[in-house]
């Protein structure tokens, strides 16, 4: 994981669209609203927030969301995430996305960022060592 690195314009862009995204988190229970922004291999961009339920196991993470709308658009294929949390510390996606991000491009690059601007980068290779893979 590495934080040094400058930000490019399209991670200035990817970054004020997951922000915006994380403003329509559906968050009443945990408070803690992220915001996905997904870039594609052929340049789209898919957005994602996370929503919660009242049955709390029903919820469904941003990058998830982001995922499945790209998905649904058509496009299987990504080069970068970025994911916006409205707390201090960036933070990255967990297992389950990780695994479902894996199922379409193991060589994402990832960005986090929090709200005092502190950014973490990370491969998605480096945070899911091993993936679970299943040949039928
Ligand atoms: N959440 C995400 O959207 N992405 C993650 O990678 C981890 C957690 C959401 C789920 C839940 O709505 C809230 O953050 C607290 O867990």
């Amino acid at each position: 994981m590495d934080s040094s690195h400058p930000l490019s314009e399209k991670d200035k862009e990817l970054i004020e669209l997951a922000r915006a995204a994380s403003q329509n988190a559906y968050a009443p229970y945990s408070r803690f609203e992220v915001g996905a922004a997904l870039l594609t291999v052929d340049e789209r961009i898919f957005t994602g927030c996370n929503v919660e339920n009242t049955s709390l196991g029903l919820t469904v993470c941003a990058e998830r969301t982001a995922t499945y709308a790209a998905v649904c658009h058509g496009s299987t294929q990504f080069q970068k995430l970025v994911i916006v949390v409205n707390q201090q510390n960036p933070s990255l996606p967990c297992g389950a996305c990780r695994q479902v991000l894996h199922e379409f491009s193991p060589e994402l690059e990832i960005l986090a960022i929090g709200n005092t601007g502190k950014i973490l980068r990370a491969k998605l290779t480096e945070l899911l060592p091993n993936a679970f893979q299943y040949k039928p």
